[in-house]
C-alpha cells in the first residue's frame, strides 16, 4: 500500500529517492517523505498530500542536502493516524538519530509506546510506525543491523521497515516480514524498494527478502540474515522490464495507456504456450506431470478484487474444457473460514503483484494444510509466486494503474491456457483444442478492433456520467464480466455500481430498476442469448434503459446503447466482452472529472489485512 525507497552509494540521494517516490505514488498517496543523512546529520522532509507537495518544500534545503549519498524514503497511505504532516514517514527518535519508513501495521504497537513512555519518550506522531525508531535507538550501541534486529525481536505484526543512523552515514537496513522488500545491486551502490517499479530504472539486478529476513546495505554490497542472526544465502534475479514500460508516454493516464497495451500484453501472455501439434498448451511452469493433472478431482481458485474475478472466468473455463469442478472465492473470506483442505483439489493463487496480504496468507493456509497450489501471477519473484512455487507467470508487463485492466485480461488468458491444457489431458477432443488455439491466437487482433471502437463507447459513457446507480447484469460465463464492469465503474468513477447473475433479477433486485437507472446487460450470442432477452424485457417493462454488450447481428429489441465486440470461441468470449467495459468506466470517470490513476481511497497491491 505504502511505498518505501532506499539508496547508498556515491550519487546524490536525493533525485533517486524522489524518482522512486513518482514510481511508487499509485500505491499509495496521501503524504510523501525523505530522510538524507550528510555532515549535519539526518535531516527529513515530509508533507501531507502528492510527492510533488513534497517537492514544493525541498528548493530551500536542496543546496545543503544535494551531496548526502544515503537515504531513505516513503509514500503514504494512511492506516494509523490521519494522513498529516506529521504523520508522514519518515520517523525519527527522540535524539534525531535513527529514521525509519515502514510499510504494514505494528500490532503491539499501543503496547510499546506505553513502555516507551515510561522511559520518557515522547511521540511526535499518531503512528504505529513511530515506536519503531524510538525501539532502535534504545537498543545496545553496536551495528545497527544487530539493533534492528533486537528491536524487531520485541514486535508482533508486518513490516517493510528502512533504517538510517545519522552514527553510520554509510549503511542502510532493511527488514520484511509480511510485507515486501527488494534489493537492487548497483555499481557501487544499492538501492532497496518496496516495489521492483522503484528500481528498474537504476537496475535489472534484484533480490527479494523473505519472511523474517534483515539486510545490510553499503554501496560496495549487501549482507542478509535472519531475524536470530544466522546468514542467509540469496541468488539475484534479473528483472526483464523495460524502464519506459513505466511511463504514461503520450497517454494521459495510465489507466488508458494499460488498456490500449492489452493486444500486445495477452500476446506475451500466448508466447510459447500454443502447441499446433497436439492442439494444447505447453505451461512448463506448472511442474505438475500429466499424470498429477489427471488425478485433480476439484479446482479451488483464490484471489481478491478483479483478480478474483479473473478467477470466476477461470473456474467457468476449467469446468467447460477440463470438466472439473471449479470454484472462485475471495481468499480474504477462504483464509478466515478453517477451510477444509482436500488432496485432490488444485488450489490456483490469483494475484497481478503477487504482494496482496490475503491472497498471500491463504497461499500459506492452503500449504500448512498439505494442500497442493500454484500461482497465476503477473510480477516475477514477487512474495506470492515464491509461496507457491510453480505456476504461469501472465507476462501483463508492469500495470501502475490502480485500477486493473491489462493484467485482468492476461490473467483470464492465462486461465484458457490452462484449462485447454487440463482439457487436452482429460477428454477435450483435438477439434475441439484446435478450435480452441485459433481462438487463443485471434485474441490480440480482436482487442485491437474493440479499441478502435473507442467514440462510440465513450459517447455512451456519457449517458452514465449524469445517473446516481447502474446495475450489470449478465448469466453463467457472462456473469463476471458483470462482475468486473461494476467494480471498474465504481472504482474509479465513485458511481454506484451493482452487478448481479442475470436470473437473480427477479429475486430481489428488479425492485431497484426505473426510468434513472441504465443496466449493462452482458448479452454474448451464446445458447443462453434468449434468456438474456428476456431479462432486457424485464428491465424495459419497468421503464429501464438498457446498454448492451454484445456481438454482431440484428437484436430483436430496441435498447438505448449497444457495443459491440468480435466473437471469439464462446469460452472465451468474456475475455472479450470485458474489454469495452473498461473504456465505458474510464470515460465515465473522465466525464465526472475523476482522478483516474489515483481513485480515492484505494491503493494498488493490498499488502496489509
Ligand atoms: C481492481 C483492482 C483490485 C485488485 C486486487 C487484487 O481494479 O485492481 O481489485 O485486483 O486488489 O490485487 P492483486 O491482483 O495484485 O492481488
Amino acid at each position: 500500500m505504502c511505498g518505501i525507497v532506499g539508496y547508498v552509494g556515491h550519487r546524490p540521494a536525493l533525485p533517486i529517492l524522489l524518482e522512486g517516490l513518482h514510481r511508487l505514488e499509485y500505491r499509495g498517496y496521501d503524504s510523501a517523505g525523505i530522510a538524507l543523512v550528510g555532515s549535519r546529520g539526518i535531516e527529513t522532509f515530509k508533507r501531507s498530500g502528492r510527492v510533488r507537495d513534497l517537492e514544493s518544500i525541498l528548493p530551500a534545503a536542496r543546496a545543503r542536502i544535494r551531496r548526502a549519498t544515503t537515504g531513505i524514503a516513503h509514500t503514504r497511505w494512511a492506516t494509523h493516524g490521519a494522513p498529516s504532516d506529521r504523520n508522514a514517514h519518515p520517523h525519527l527518535d527522540r535524539h534525531g538519530r535513527i529514521a525509519i519508513v515502514h510499510n504494514g501495521i505494528i500490532e503491539n504497537a499501543a503496547a510499546l509506546r506505553a513502555r516507551l513512555a515510561l522511559d520518557g519518550v515522547e511521540f511526535a506522531s499518531e503512528t504505529d510506525s513511530e515506536v519503531l525508531a524510538h525501539l532502535i535507538a534504545a537498543m545496545p550501541a553496536g551495528r545497527l543491523v544487530d539493533a534492528v534486529r533486537a528491536a524487531l525481536q520485541l514486535v508482533t505484526g508486518a513490516y517493510g521497515l528502512a533504517v538510517m543512523d545519522a552514527e553510520r552515514p554509510d549503511t542502510l537496513v532493511v527488514a520484511r516480514n509480511g510485507s515486501p522488500v527488494v534489493l537492487g545491486i548497483g555499481e557501487r551502490e544499492m538501492f532497496a524498494a518496496s516495489d521492483t517499479a522503484a528500481l528498474v530504472r537504476h537496475t535489472s539486478q534484484v533480490v527479494h527478502l523473505d519472511d523474517g529476513e534483515l539486510a545490510e546495505l553499503r554501496a560496495d554490497g549487501y549482507e542478509t540474515s535472519t531475524l536470530e542472526g544466522g546468514p542467509t544465502v540469496k541468488t539475484p534475479l534479473t528483472v526483464t522490464w523495460a524502464a519506459e514500460a513505466l511511463d504514461k508516454g503520450s497517454y494521459g493516464h495510465f489507466m488508458r495507456k494499460e488498456i490500449d497495451e492489452q493486444p500486445d500484453a495477452v500476446r506475451r501472455t500466448l508466447t510459447g504456450r500454443l502447441d499446433h501439434r497436439f492442439h494444447t498448451s505447453r505451461l512448463g511452469g506448472l511442474e505438475l506431470d500429466p499424470r498429477a493433472l489427471l488425478e485433480i478431482r476439484r479446482v479451488k481458485i483464490l484471489g481478491c478484487g478483479s483478480a478474483w474475478i479473473a478467477g470466476t472466468i477461470g473456474a467457468h473455463l476449467i469446468e467447460q474444457l477440463a470438466r472439473i469442478p471449479a470454484h472462485a472465492e475471495p481468499a480474504s473470506e477462504f483464509r478466515y473460514r478453517n477451510p477444509v483442505i482436500e488432496p485432490d483439489c488444485l488450489y490456483i493463487a490469483v494475484s497481478q503483484s503477487g504482494e496482496t496480504f490475503d491472497t498471500l496468507a491463504a497461499v500459506q493456509e492452503v500449504t500448512r494444510k498439505g494442500g497442493q497450489v500454484l500461482g497465476i501471477v503477473n510480477v516475477v519473484g514477487s512474495s506470492i509466486a515464491r509461496a507457491c512455487g510453480r505456476g504461469i507467470y501472465v507476462h501483463a508487463g508492469p500495470e501502475v494503474s490502480v485500477v486493473s485492466t491489462k493484467a485482468m485480461t492476461c490473467t483470464a488468458t492465462a486461465f484458457a491456457l490452462l484449462a485447454l491444457h487440463l482439457g487436452r489431458i482429460r477428454d477435450l477432443a483435438p477439434t475441439e483444442g484446435q478450435r480452441l488455439v485459433a481462438a487463443l491466437e485471434a485474441l490480440p487482433g480482436q482487442i485491437a478492433s474493440i479499441l478502435a471502437d473507442e467514440p462510440a463507447i465513450a459517447a455512451i459513457a456519457q449517458t452514465f456520467a449524469g445517473v446516481s446507480n447502474a446495475y450489470f447484469v449478465g448469466r453463467a460465463r457472462g456473469y463476471p464480466v458483470a462482475l468486473e464492469g461494476a467494480l471498474k465503474l465504481k472504482e474509479v468513477s465513485y458511481l454506484h455500481a451493482e452487478a448481479y447473475p442475470a436470473s437473480e433479477l427477479k429475486h430481489g433486485p428488479l425492485a431497484l430498476i426505473e426510468a434513472a437507472t441504465p443496466t449493462v446487460v452482458v448479452l454474448p450470442r451464446d445458447a443462453l442469448f434468449a434468456k438474456n432477452l428476456s431479462t432486457i424485457e424485464e428491465i424495459h417493462a419497468r421503464q429501464g434503459p438498457v446498454v448492451v454488450v454484445t456481438h454482431p447481428g440484428p437484436l430483436p429489441i430496441a435498447v438505448a446503447g449497444r457495443i459491440d465486440v468480435p466473437q471469439s470461441a464462446p469460452e472465451l468470449d468474456p475475455i472479450l466482452l470485458n474489454v469495452p467495459l473498461q473504456l465505458l468506466a474510464y470515460h465515465v470517470a473522465l466525464a465526472k472529472g475523476r482522478d483516474v490513476d489515483r481513485p480515492r481511497n484505494l491503493a494498488k497491491s493490498v499488502t496489509v489485512e
